[in-house]
């Protein structure tokens, strides 16, 4: 895992390949730096939406585009990065009290994300003034 900058680590995975195409295991504590607790996808997104607008006050998340590509933009209130997720053994790691906005999504994008806690709405900041205010 290379640390890239203070928002995000950018993550690759090791690619099992063969005659018969390519498979990737991803494993809690092993390739992926925590207990995952959840898994959801995004997929089927409409042109033009901009999806996520929150950032989390404890959550760790791994996001992985598994098909297609999309966009997330990162921002810690000090600094603000573009990382164009379009590689099924690629994937960044985000910590908490990151802001984040995906979008430019493509339609077959698969937008995987492995989570270190269950789903929690009181987990979640989804107001950017109460965000800078809590950093
Ligand atoms: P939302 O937070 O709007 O997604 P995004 O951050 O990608 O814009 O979530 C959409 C809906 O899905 C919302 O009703 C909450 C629900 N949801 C769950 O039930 N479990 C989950 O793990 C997540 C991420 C969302």
């Amino acid at each position: 895992m290379s640390k890239i900058n203070s928002l995000f680590q950018k993550m690759t995975f090791k690619i099992h390949g063969d005659e018969r195409g390519s498979l990737i295991s991803l494993e809690s504590l092993k390739n992926i730096p925590f207990d995952i607790k959840r898994i959801y996808y995004i997929f089927d997104t409409k042109p033009d939406v901009v999806r996520g607008l929150h950032a989390h006050k404890n959550l760790k998340q791994v996001l992985i585009c598994t098909s297609g590509s999309c966009k997330i933009r990162l921002d810690n209130g000090f600094e603000e990065n573009i990382f164009n997720l379009n590689n099924a053994s690629e994937g960044i790691l985000i910590e908490s009290l990151v802001w984040r906005e995906m979008y430019d999504f493509s339609p077959d994008c698969v937008l995987m994300v492995l989570a270190n806690e269950n789903y929690d709405e009181n987990d979640y900041i989804r107001d950017y003034k109460t965000f800078l205010s809590l950093l």
